[in-house]
């Protein structure tokens, strides 16, 4: 028989066709995407990225469980128009530890990837209360139960587990001292702040909700928005692209 005979079995009978299409389907898809997860050309390191701290992580959580996302997208395209407005535009490696990550298109309220440090802890607690009180023509919602909820330490160990399982590099030492951490860097003065610093650079130990006697969901969402963008020294990156 030959070969064009043998396709006629594929051609009469759909299962075996729809099987035969998967399959070279699947082999291209391959081919093609493999690829790009070994390839060094593909994956690009930026100096400055680190895994999120446990109360960032505990912020980012946070920011999900209430659907952040549905309004604000964390992603600044190259355009110039959204790089005026929102600043650098966003790198590959600044969203390689988000699981899953937070680019969303959906832009009720700003661009929320670069906001850190735009404003100040006070502004945001007043803002996230009630929006309206800073910005008078806002439709955001108020979120003043946050900082009422106290932020519970025991399942942050086992969320960076689940992160290190699929790639995150925290080390075991971030993991073993996940509570104490999360703690240190809600807190003023603390004197752990600096074993929090060496287990993660640029992380800042401060009471961000203003309530220095108990650790609050606001004081992790707060962290976690005084974070975003900051990580990588976006200067130090263009002077190397230029070098290249
Ligand atoms: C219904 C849509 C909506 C939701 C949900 C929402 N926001 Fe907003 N957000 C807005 C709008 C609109 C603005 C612009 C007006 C203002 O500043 O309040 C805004 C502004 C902001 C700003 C100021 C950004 C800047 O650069 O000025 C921050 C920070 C922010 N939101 C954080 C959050 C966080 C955190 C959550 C979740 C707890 C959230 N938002 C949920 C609509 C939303």
């Amino acid at each position: 028989m030959s070969i064009m005979a043998k396709h006629a079995i594929l051609e009469k009978n759909s299962i075996l066709l729809l099987i035969g299409i998967l399959l070279v389907i699947s082999v291209g898809g391959l081919v093609e995407i493999a690829p790009l997860f070994y390839l060094k050309s593909t994956i690009e390191k930026v100096e400055g990225m680190r895994p999120y701290t446990p109360l960032e992580l505990a912020g980012r959580d946070i920011y999900v469980r209430e659907g952040c996302y549905t309004c604000h997208s964390q992603q600044v395209r190259p355009l110039r128009d959204e790089v005026e407005r929102y600043g650098h535009y966003s790198l590959a490696a600044e969203s390689m530890y988000d699981h899953p990550f937070q680019w969303g298109s959906k832009r009720t309220g700003p661009d929320l990837s670069r906001v850190g440090g735009k404003y100040s802890d006070e502004w945001h607690v007043a803002h996230l209360k009630n929006p309206r009180a800073v910005v008078p023509q806002s439709i955001m919602p108020g979120y003043a139960f946050l900082a009422n909820t106290e932020l519970e330490p025991k399942g942050i160990a086992g969320r960076m587990q689940a992160l290190q399982t699929i790639g995150v590099p925290y080390t075991d030492d971030q993991i073993k001292n996940a509570a104490k951490d999360l703690k240190i860097q809600a807190t003023t003065d603390d004197p752990g702040a600096a074993d929090l610093q060496g287990r993660y650079a640029k992380s800042t130990a401060r009471d961000y909700d203003g309530n220095p006697s108990r650790v609050t969901e606001m004081d992790a969402l707060v962290a976690y928005l005084q974070m975003l963008g900051t990580l990588v020294d976006l200067k130090l990156y263009n002077d190397k692209a230029n070098l290249r």
